[in-house]
């Protein structure tokens, strides 16, 4: 089939690269020239887990191009709407770039005789769908809802192989029985892998997205907040992850304690989803302020340990930060819980001095301000206090007895490393929620 993208980062790139992977014809559109060269070319612009093999295989075997101009999208029958909804001056989800994608798309679909859907896959606040459908049926195309649960450093196989497709479909049975029809035949291959496919209407579908992350959002929260109450009482929160964890209808995943949660999504859609609420008269739902000020407090608090741990001044004294990115194996650094810690550091007067894999070579050009070390063991020494705050392997990995600090004070943001070890080799070890 052929389909289009409009919107290429993180999503849209990977759900593009992806559709060709499984045998469409795929145009991706973004208003970024420079980002369309580079997906052109077959180069990937961010640092994602087996993408740049899959988009280059495709580049090149003419199944997947990139363009600026919607007329490149005028024979495509599916359109995929997968641009950002960015954090509103209010918190609540900016519109801008969906409506101007779908203004853009639409005087370019409905020319051809098999029906055309506009599929929406960016996260937007409940009820967005029901409003824009209209528009888009004025236009001669379907609309259909399918929320993207994909998470970046798993990308390709969370869209290839995805725990379940949502689609949210039109009240008007002929256009949701039509629509449907359609993205069965483009998730063809998914589908037949055995992958669930639920069918309900646009807002259920909506919220299944918002509601999931901040779900997520809040286990993290949660195990924050014993990990507040663990510090307080001489307790280890990693003990008792563990051994809550195990209870089946809690489950281990995301109950790891730390500096919370950062990234592209998660702090974004909870504030989004409470802006929400309040806009529907729902207020006295607040317990996403919890969850969001928990999350805050992890930031404060790592950075407090490390001034406590010097004595109360930072001013002029050398930190060593592990870790810029807002989780390991990316280099995207939005909202990343370790870029707010380095700056309330800086703000205190400390030298930071930063390192990562990934988002180290980013840093470098964008922030040329910055101190960015090209490993752990440079960035750490000389420094007087360490900080791991994204737990990539190799930060995981380091043998304490070969650094060569001016002070052995390590903050293991992330409650990655064994606390022992670091101990036995004469290191000071601070974690979260676990001494
Ligand atoms: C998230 C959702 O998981 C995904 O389904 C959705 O589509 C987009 O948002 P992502 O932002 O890629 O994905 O990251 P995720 O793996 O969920 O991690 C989010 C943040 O939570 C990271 O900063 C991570 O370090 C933190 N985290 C995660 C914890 O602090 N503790 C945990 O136990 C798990």
């Amino acid at each position: 089939m052929k389909i289009s993208v409009i919107g290429c980062g993180y999503l849209g790139a990977v759900h593009a690269a992806s559709m060709a992977e499984i045998g469409h014809t795929v145009v991706g559109i973004d208003v970024d020239e420079e980002k369309v060269k580079l997906l052109s070319a077959g180069k990937a612009p961010f640092h994602e887990p087996e993408f740049d093999e899959m988009l280059a295989r495709n580049v090149e075997a003419g199944r997947l191009s990139f363009s600026t101009d919607f007329a490149d999208l005028a024979d495509a029958q599916v359109h995929f709407i997968g641009v950002g909804t960015p954090q509103g001056p209010d918190g609540s989800a900016d519109m801008t770039y969906v409506n101007a994608a779908i203004d853009s798309l639409l005087p370019h679909v409905g020319k051809s005789e098999e029906p055309t859907i506009v599929v929406g896959k960016s996260t937007v606040p409940v009820g967005t769908a029901d409003s824009l459908e209209q528009k888009v049926v004025d236009a001669g195309a379907i609309l259909i809802w399918n929320p993207e649960f994909l998470r970046e450093s798993f990308a390709v196989q969370d869209t290839l192989r995805p725990d379940r497709l949502v689609y949210g479909v039109s009240k008007d049975e002929e256009r949701a029985k039509v629509s449907q029809e359609i993205l069965d035949e483009v998730y063809d291959d998914i589908l037949q892998a055995g992958t669930p496919r639920l069918i309900m209407d646009f807002p259920t579908a909506e919220l299944v997205k918002v509601s999931a992350n901040s779900f997520l959002a809040m286990k993290i929260s949660y195990i924050n907040a014993m990990a507040e109450i663990c510090d307080a009482t001489g307790a280890n929160v990693t003990m008792l992850a563990e051994a809550v964890g195990l209870d089946d209808r809690i489950g281990k995943k995301f109950l790891r304690a730390g500096i919370g949660y950062g990234g592209g999504c998660l702090p974004k859609d909870t504030l989004a989803f409470q802006a929400r609420t309040e806009e529907l008269g729902l207020s006295s739902l607040n317990f996403l302020t919890d969850i969001n000020a928990i999350n805050d407090r992890r930031r404060q608090h790592a950075a407090d340990l490390a001034v406590e741990a010097l004595g109360g001044d930072v001013r002029g004294k050398r930190i060593a930060i592990l870790g810029a990115a807002f989780k390991p194996n990316t280099d995207d650094m939005r909202n990343s819980p370790s870029i707010d810690i380095a700056k309330f550091l800086a703000d205190a007067g400390a030298n930071i001095v930063i390192t990562d894999p990934a988002a180290g070579p980013v840093l470098k050009v964008k922030r040329p301000d910055i101190n960015v070390a090209d490993s752990a063991h440079e960035a750490i020494k000389d420094a007087e206090v360490t900080l791991l705050l994204t737990e990539w392997d190799e930060f995981k990995n380091l043998d304490p007895a070969t650094l060569e600090p001016a002070g052995k004070i390590v903050i293991d943001g992330r409650n990655a490393i064994d606390p022992q070890t670091w101990k036995n080799a004469g290191w000071t070890y601070y974690g979260m929620g676990r001494s």
